[in-house]
């Protein structure tokens, strides 16, 4: 499960015959004791430009490198090949960094684990259960009713709220879309998110999902176990916030099951729900995780979608060009329109790989394997440095710019494997089908109603914060067409 045109015949690798050397024999960063890289990092700009460090130690130490923060010890990779052969190498369940907190708070409440967060044959059974449908681009694309529902709203708030065309917090707004369209279907809610005033029960919701993802991430590197003995305020903060998106999302879960009871289920989530043998509990959980998986994520991506066309004058109007040959003016886009929008595709591609939302995602391995020149002891931590590869000139020539034609080449000498905004193999975004579908039919719905004008050029500064995001207000304006 790669790309399209995926991977398979990509180059050969110029490490896969060499003699494994041991992961001592790795270059890297400093690695002082105690601290590993920890300074060095901090004096590069610390966590927040730790995707700007990646870059420059792959320039540095080449493909593969080691480094260690703290007592975090990660393997990281920036080459198509060595991804290749990580592909063909991973085992059945391939397996993420921990996230510990999420854990804690099932067993403290005895729910289950969802996809992001399940390990081994019980990852690979609920998997299976959505991968079906959720992948497969033929069954998403009956969700552009709904995705365009949404829409409709969208658009027309961003006709209204604007000033001279500039939208305060432009990215609260596309939060409140993609949370908006997410629970619309998986839920067959509407949360009135993007009305003028926003009820109670989407407000709590929302504010919810904020507070259970800017609580975590301290309890990723300081031992959860401490702050659930100690009940520290973040940990109180943390499950309060999922008891609240817990009952809310059972009570739609439920609502819905209760419909497939009475009649055939009449959608793709529905279909899931009625079909396949997981237990109630199992379902929330899952549903729940998707939810999570799917709003910043496809907010973020628009966001710089926005930004790279706002930057790019001359491909926006290509692609107003192509929406125009395509949609008929007395009709809205759909799906089925952008099967015939290559320029679609490859605006919303290019701007994956300059500005990726995800920089990284990770594998812990469950076997040793041997990648490149090295052997790679199980249980060692890889990190698949996706922004790393993206703006490398060696895999993207001229690749500071933004050229959604270097995909539509005849020709194309691009490895797939260079650009993973999705991660890779049996554990890739789940809900990339439907993410691409969203964002492309957004693009189509603003730029055909607004020019997104750029209201200053200089450089915008991107900073790590979970996600990769404008340091900034973005600096784009919305002018009816
Ligand atoms: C996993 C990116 C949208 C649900 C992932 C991963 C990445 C990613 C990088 C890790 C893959 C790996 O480790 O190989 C994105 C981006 C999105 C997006 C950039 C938007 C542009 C969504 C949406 C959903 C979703 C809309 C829900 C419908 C998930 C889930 C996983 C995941 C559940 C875990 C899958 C598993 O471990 O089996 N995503 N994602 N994502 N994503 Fe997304």
């Amino acid at each position: 499960v790669l790309e399209e045109k995926d991977a398979v015949e990509a180059a050969p690798c110029p490490h896969a015959a060499s003699r494994a050397q041991s992961l001592d024999a790795m270059p890297g960063p400093t690695n002082w004791p105690l601290v590993g890289s920890l300074i060095e990092l901090l004096r590069k700009g610390g966590l927040t430009r730790q995707h700007e460090a990646l870059v420059d130690y792959h320039k540095k130490f080449g493909k593969i490198f080691r480094m260690k923060l703290g007592s975090f010890e990660s393997v990281h990779i920036g080459a198509p090949c060595l991804l290749e052969a990580l592909y063909r190498k991973e085992g059945s369940y391939p397996q993420r960094l921990e996230i510990k907190p999420w854990k804690a708070y099932r067993d403290l409440r005895d729910e289950a684990y969802g996809l992001l967060i399940l390990e081994g044959r019980d990852w690979q059974r609920v998997r299976s259960a959505f991968q079906q449908k959720l992948m497969k681009p033929t069954e998403v694309v009956k969700l552009d009713g709904k995705i365009n529902e949404v829409l409709v709203d969208f658009v027309a708030r961003i006709g209204k709220i604007n000033d001279n065309g500039k939208i305060n917090d432009l990215y609260f707004e596309l939060n409140k879309w993609s949370f908006e369209t997410i629970c619309l279907v998986l839920y067959d809610k509407r949360f009135g998110l993007l009305q003028e005033k926003v009820n109670e029960e989407a407000m709590t919701f929302i504010t919810a999902v904020k507070t259970m993802m800017s609580t975590f991430g301290m309890m990723m590197v300081t031992p959860v176990e401490l702050h659930k003995s100690l009940n520290t305020r973040t940990w109180q903060d943390h499950t309060a916030a999922w008891d609240r998106i817990f009952s809310t999302a059972k009570v739609y879960i439920d609502k819905k099951l209760k419909r497939n009871a009475t009649r055939a289920p009449d959608d793709l989530i529905g279909d899931i729900l009625q079909n396949s043998c997981l237990s109630k509990k199992e379902l929330y959980a899952a549903i729940t995780e998707l939810q999570i998986g799917g709003v910043e994520t496809t907010a973020n991506s628009m966001l710089w979608a926005i930004f790279n066309l706002s930057r790019n004058p001359g491909a926006q109007k290509k692609l107003l060009e192509e929406i125009r040959e395509v949609v008929p003016p007395d009709q809205d886009p759909c799906g089925e329109h952008i099967k015939s929008m290559p320029y679609l595709k490859a605006c919303l591609k290019e701007s994956m790989r300059l500005s990726p939302s995800v920089p990284f995602t990770s594998r812990t391995m469950d076997k040793d394997i041997v990648l490149g020149d090295y052997a790679i002891p199980k249980g060692t931590v890889l990190m698949i440095n996706t922004h790393a590869l993206g703006s490398n000139e060696e895999y993207f020539d001229e690749g500071k710019q933004f050229k959604p034609e270097r995909w539509l080449r005849a020709n194309t000498t691009i490895n797939p494997f260079a650009h993973v905004p999705f991660g890779i193999g049996k554990r890739m975004c789940i809900g990339r089908r439907l993410a691409e579908l969203q964002l492309q039919l957004a693009m189509c719905w603003l730029v055909r109603d607004f020019e997104i004008v750029a209201t200053d050029n200089e450089p915008l500064d991107v900073i790590h914060s979970g996600l990769l995001v404008p340091n900034r207000e973005l600096p784009v304006a919305f002018i009816r067409r």
